[in-house]
């Protein structure tokens, strides 16, 4: 069998647009347009790289993007005095705080600070809290994006077998309760799971977010398997290269013989999160207005 590729990046172009049409609607609706503010706290390369993105997608879909740039010697109280302005500023509809955090940063004191109804990354007790029984919140962006990717793919996901591997509780968790929702039979697996090959051989499903480069072998899985690759690592350059390559956290070249469908990456998972993150900014502006997202949101 050769896998059909799931491709992310044209999903997550398609879901941009129609969330660039509703915040068109939106700013006509409100008399103003929707608001995004991140904070990015130092200077981590990759966090300056995702935030440089979040801006320009942000701005693309007609919304407003709020930078804050802090230095990496800020203390936790600055932090907390700005997220509390944020929380209280109207034009905010959603407040991300770039992780990690320096050292010495409490994160989940910061994440606590943010007001739940504007937690657009879906991280906030409150946020899990309803996730994990079912009420309306905010979810957080890659686990959201990898199940819009699995229905778009296999329609109803009732019966079928998934595993998770990984629980962390930005992916993790929160993937296995929006496939419990979805009547999947969930599994999460992970560093001290035992017999890994045989559990992920069971599932029609597997979804893998550990974060090393292609730990899940093609032989392990089920023939005909959705995998959803959540990983992005680099490897060290190879001879003649400057950049090592960046791979997931499956052997795709193997498992693209044996799975159903798959993720690449790049190009698979990681182009949703900023999509789901607009879309998430979108629902929250709607509902500090007082008003009804749109159902195909
Ligand atoms: N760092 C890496 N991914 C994320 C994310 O989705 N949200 C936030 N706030 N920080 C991150």
């Amino acid at each position: 069998m050769t896998a059909e590729i799931i491709d992310g990046k044209a999903f997550a172009a398609k879901l941009r647009e129609r969330v660039g049409e509703q915040a068109h609607a939106f700013t006509k609706a409100a008399g103003r347009k929707a608001g995004l503010a991140v904070v990015l706290v130092g200077e981590d390369p990759a966090s300056q790289v995702y935030v440089r993105s979040k801006h320009r997608a942000t701005v693309a879909a007609g919304m407003e993007s709020y930078e804050h740039r802090l230095s990496a010697d800020t203390d936790a109280t600055e932090l907390l005095v700005l997220v509390e302005r944020l929380n209280k500023d109207n034009a905010v509809d959603g407040i991300l705080v770039q992780l990690p955090l320096p050292d010495g940063i409490d994160e989940q004191a910061v994440i606590a600070a943010i007001s739940p109804d504007k937690d657009v990354d879906g991280f906030h007790v409150t946020n899990a809290g309803r996730l994990a029984v079912g009420q309306s919140g905010f979810v957080p962006c890659t686990p959201l994006g990898c199940m819009m990717l699995l229905t778009d793919r296999l329609g109803d996901l009732s019966g079928l077998e998934a595993v998770v591997i990984g629980r962390s509780n930005i992916v993790g968790k929160p993937m296995a309760q929006l496939l419990l929702d979805a009547n999947a039979t969930i599994t999460i697996a992970h560093s001290r799971t035992k017999d890994l090959p045989a559990v992920v051989g069971r599932a029609d499903i597997v979804v893998a977010a550990v974060g090393r480069a292609e730990m899940v072998k093609a032989d392990w899985l089920k023939d005909g398997a959705t995998v959803i690759d959540v990983g992005i690592n680099r490897l060290p350059p190879a001879e003649g290269e400057e950049k090592g390559r960046l791979v997931g956290d499956v052997d795709y070249a193997g498992a693209k013989a044996r799975a159903g469908a798959i993720t690449p990456v790049p190009g698979g998972v990681g182009p949703m999160t900023i999509a789901v993150l607009l879309r998430n900014t979108l629902v929250a502006a709607y509902r500090n207005e007082g008003l009804e997202p749109p159902e195909d949101l």
